[in-house]
């Protein structure tokens, strides 16, 4: 069988007006391509929302196709041989001259996961190749980024996607693959992204690959989540003391859907949340997410998840 090539590689933007939303972002790297003008940046935000594909695109725009390959390199801070490999690849690479241009463009991705003696390191790094290079650091957190490099970096902020600007991609790459999707599938696709692009057309490929048709079932079957709907049931189920009902909707979920106990927590919780002042009094839900954030460190403590998951149930009984 031949093995198609991942959608969220193929789709990767190849220059920044083909970047979904950040839109101060883009503009603000857009007017350092046309200076040809860049400083060192560090892009801070959740997966799958666009650092790397906005850095990659920059570097595209900045140096042509052939001066890319050769001007821009990508990096894992967090490779597992160590701070010292990141280090000597960082070397060589900013030591040779840049093509066609006045430097050179180093993406490190990851690297709040860098220990602070490791961001040193890389500080003294980032300030003996100024002349030749420009870094480009990515994190979840800038918190996590020592202030010497924080404070050597334009920092960018970038935000989970919108649905419209979810919406939009997904339906773009359905079209030009031709696959058939449902309008409650592509609702379902933008309820379990939670505005991770890159988790919303991976769970899209995925879906198209189990049937040509994309209904809303298959999302739920490809992505391991419930329907909220199916969730919200199991709560009011316990809320009416409906326990044994209750219990066989966590089956289902946790059987046909290979949901862990953290994946039913985590939708328990998002669920609860999303109820209204009429279905759950906002008294109750601090009581409940009291009670959740407490099985939930049990679980993480290695308790067993269906015991704990079913004492949980036990316990929304009383809201009712
Ligand atoms: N803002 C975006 N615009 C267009 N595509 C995006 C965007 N964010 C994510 N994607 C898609 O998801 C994939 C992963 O995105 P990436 O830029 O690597 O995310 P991050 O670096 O923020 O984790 C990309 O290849 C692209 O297909
Ligand atoms: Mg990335």
């Amino acid at each position: 069988m031949e093995i198609e090539m991942p959608w969220v590689e193929k789709y990767r933007p190849k220059r920044l007006v083909d970047v979904v939303g950040q839109k101060n972002i883009v503009e603000r790297l857009q007017s350092y391509v046309n200076k040809r003008n860049v400083p060192n940046m560090l892009f801070s935000g959740s997966a799958g929302i666009g650092k790397t594909s906005s850095s990659i695109a920059l570097a595209k725009e900045l140096f042509g196709e052939p001066g890319f390959q050769q001007n821009f390199l990508e990096l894992n801070a967090s490779d597992e041989r160590g701070i010292d490999v990141v280090r000597n690849t960082i070397k060589d690479f900013a030591r040779t001259l840049a093509f066609n241009a006045d430097f050179k463009i180093i993406f490190l991705d990851e690297a709040d996961a860098l220990t602070s003696d490791a961001q040193q390191a890389l500080r003294r790094t980032m300030e003996k190749y100024t002349k030749t290079a420009r870094f480009i650091l990515s994190c979840n957190y800038s918190s996590r980024i020592i202030e010497p490099i924080q404070s050597r970096c334009v920092v960018f902020r970038f935000t989970p996607l919108q649905s419209e600007e979810i919406k939009g991609k997904l339906l773009e790459i359905a079209k030009t693959e031709k696959v058939d999707i449902e309008p409650k599938a592509v609702d379902a696709i933008i309820y379990v992204s939670q505005g991770d692009l890159r988790k919303a057309i991976n769970i899209l490929q995925g879906s198209a690959f189990m049937e040509k048709k994309v209904a809303e079932h298959t999302v739920y079957n490809v992505s391991s989540r419930a329907r909220p709907e199916e969730i919200k049931k199991m709560i009011e189920l316990c809320f009416k003391h409906k326990f044994k009902e209750a219990r066989d909707l966590l089956d289902k979920l946790m059987f046909e859907y290979g949901m862990s106990g953290e994946d039913v927590i985590l939708q328990l919780y998002r669920t609860a949340m999303d109820m209204t002042e009429e279905e759950l009094p906002t008294k109750k839900k601090i009581e409940l997410v009291d009670i959740i954030g407490e099985y939930n460190f049990r679980m993480v403590q290695g308790a067993n998840e269906r015991i704990q998951i079913e004492a949980l149930l036990a316990q929304l009984m009383k809201f009712g």
